[in-house]
């Protein structure tokens, strides 16, 4: 059975309906699930998962949010090892430049990303919805 972990920041609630969509994807296959915020994610999760699963909104100026996630990304990126990757996250007026950032981040550190991440204009509804669902059920075949 793979073991996936899905870790995500989100301020208004549009990057963690994602997370919820994304693992309800993953979970028409068997797989065990560890889902959670970043703000009680740990590094044994990684070294758990077979597939490390991060989302975070586009903040700043097109990057990924500064206070929780930005150092729990720097302090895994010993741990992905070649694990596959998945990325995702909700944006607003950009044009996903934060998505492209953080997959070629991701790739510095060995990660194989997959599908170029998982980007949704705002909440993921109708099919942006089904996109997310659909990212879940792909990564993990
Ligand atoms: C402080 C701040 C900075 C943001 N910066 C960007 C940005 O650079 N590019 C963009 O497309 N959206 C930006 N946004 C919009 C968010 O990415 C968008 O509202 C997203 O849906 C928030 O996701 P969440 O509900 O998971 O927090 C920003 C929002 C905030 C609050």
């Amino acid at each position: 059975m793979k073991k996936v972990a899905i870790i995500y920041w989100s301020g208004t609630g549009n990057t963690e309906e994602m997370a919820n969509l994304i693992n309800k994807g993953i979970e028409e296959k068997e797989c065990e699930v560890r889902i959670c915020p970043v703000s009680q994610g740990k590094i044994e999760d990684i070294d758990w998962a077979d597939i490390v699963i991060l989302g975070s909104p586009s903040m700043g100026s097109e990057t990924i949010e500064e206070d929780e996630m930005e150092p729990f990304v720097e302090s895994i990126k010993n741990n992905l090892g070649d694990k596959v990757v998945g990325l995702f996250g909700s944006y607003d007026w950009g044009d996903g430049e934060w998505m492209r950032n953080w997959v070629e981040r991701m790739e510095s550190y060995g990660a194989k990303v997959f599908d170029e991440g998982c980007i949704v204009n705002l909440a993921p509804e109708g099919d942006q919805g089904s996109k997310c669902i659909d990212y879940g059920r792909r990564i993990v075949e």
